[in-house]
């Protein structure tokens, strides 16, 4: 299972790269008005670090110029994954994307009916957001569920699940329950993973019997 990271604030990942559990990273347009700095910029930094899939998205709504837009970004450097949102026009330009050999993140996905069509346009990555599915009341789990389903189905299906919008660890290990590839977790979510109360309140009490041996290991 591939873990990336869904946030555009570059100290942040530098800071998380050092855990060696970032395997790539997404963004989106809210992201990088978030970060207050230049698109290009921000992903030209950490594409300068990161060596999987970074996610930057286009901006256009007509496909031609979704084309244009993913030619510009996928130039900045060879990991970049133009990220498109999933209409008519947005699998059009994935499709021909795609098949020029760019990795394309087709991105605002709700329905198993669109991650097929996702699929089908040849997409690298489908993200479904599982949180904004919680927020209006449904189990965005039950779609990576069904998606995983279907996926596996078809051996010419390539496309990998990509779950996005997570908000918990809970998400985190539902997908990996359900055999999703990859997770794009904001860092707040990556760092509550590491947690358990009785990991530490076993370390205290393990630090504390060291301390009475009076020994050192070094
Ligand atoms: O990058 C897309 C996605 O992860 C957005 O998450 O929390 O804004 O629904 P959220």
């Amino acid at each position: 299972m591939k873990f990336f990271i869904d946030t555009a604030d570059v100290d942040e990942i530098r800071e998380l790269t050092d855990t060696g559990m970032i395997d790539g990273v997404t963004t989106n347009p809210s992201l990088i008005a978030k970060s207050g700095r230049k698109f290009a910029d921000v992903i030209e930094e950490i594409c300068s670090f990161i060596d999987g899939p970074v996610s930057a998205e286009v901006a256009a709504i007509d496909a031609p110029t979704m084309i244009k837009e993913g030619h510009k970004l996928a130039q900045i450097a060879k990991n970049v994954t133009i990220k498109v949102p999933l209409t008519v026009d947005g699998l059009k330009a994935c499709k021909v994307l795609s098949d020029e050999g760019t990795m394309v993140n087709v991105t605002l996905c709700f329905s198993p009916a669109q991650a097929i069509l996702a699929a089908k346009a040849g997409a690298t990555f489908v993200s479904p957001f599982v949180g904004r599915l919680d927020d209006i009341g449904l189990d965005g789990m039950d779609l990576i569920a069904d998606i995983c389903e279907i996926y596996e189905n078809y051996a010419n299906f390539e496309t990998q699940v990509l779950v996005a919008s997570v908000r918990s660890p809970k998400h985190v290990v539902d997908a990996a329950r359900m055999g999703a590839h990859v997770v794009t977790i904001p860092p707040s979510a990556l760092r509550q993973l590491y947690n358990h109360p009785l990991t530490d309140k076993g370390l205290d009490s393990f630090l504390k019997d060291w301390a009475g041996t009076g020994q050192s290991i070094l």
